[in-house]
């Protein structure tokens, strides 16, 4: 097909990719750019690997969350989907009057945020580099301020699940629509202007330090899928 479609035709290939499921793409010219740009669009949910052969460019692409994570970063990166898509279903439910199905949903929100704040603020924030922002800012700084509004907002969603034997939905979705909307603007940022610093200073360090950190920090993050149900 013309080039200019090949993008188009290999989003609708790759965006329903299911579980176990993997796309091979085979391509004319070498698909990096498509790849990157269409990985851009999804939210960063691809993984993917290209070999040139006789018959053009193969490319392999599976669900990202399938493959072993590279590094930390890749792993605070996949936490903050793995978050907001528990949060995106528990609005779900509220929006249906469904209290009780929002519950366990927020429940595993709850613990998971604890848990990736207590990696970034105590782990992470101390080692890494501290990087300043255009307007002399630093990054840590406002990723450590958002961390205290978030921690917050979340105590109100809590304070609004508690406020009797059975809420009411209305009652607890301005609440989680607030922290949805704090979470996904925080996301972005420290993707954006501390996670690329912390990725290069990771890079490094020696091999044996990389690993064990990613150890840790896996093993802190895991917890909380383990009691957070
Ligand atoms: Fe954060
Ligand atoms: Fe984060």
């Amino acid at each position: 097909m013309p080039a200019s479609r090949v993008q188009t035709a290999a989003f609708y290939e790759v965006k329903d990719l299911a579980a176990g499921e993997a796309v091979v793409l085979i391509t004319v010219a070498d698909p990096k750019l498509v790849m990157e740009s269409l990985n851009l669009q999804l939210r960063d949910a691809l993984a993917w690997e290209t070999r040139a052969g006789p018959e053009g460019f193969r490319t392999r692409v599976v669900r990202r969350e399938e493959t072993e994570p590279a590094d930390v970063v890749d792993l605070l990166i996949r936490d903050h989907h793995r978050v907001d898509e528990l949060l995106g279903k528990a609005l779900r439910r509220l929006n249906v009057a469904d209290v009780a199905g929002a519950q366990p949903l927020l429940a595993a929100s709850a613990a998971g945020l604890r848990r990736h704040i207590r990696v970034e603020n105590e782990i992470l924030a101390p080692m890494l580099p501290q990087p300043i922002g255009m307007d002399g800012t630093s990054h840590t700084a406002v990723m450590l301020r958002e961390h205290d509004e978030i921690l917050a907002q979340l105590a109100e969603v809590e304070a609004s699940l508690g406020l009797d034997a059975a809420p009411e939905a209305w009652e607890v979705e301005p609440f989680v629509a607030i922290l949805s909307g704090t979470l996904a603007k925080h996301e972005h940022r420290e993707e954006s202007n501390l996670f690329p610093h912390w990725a290069a200073a990771l890079r490094a360090r020696p091999a044996a330090e990389q690993k064990s950190l990613l150890a840790r920090v896996r093993a802190m993050l895991e917890a909380a899928t383990a009691d957070g149900a």
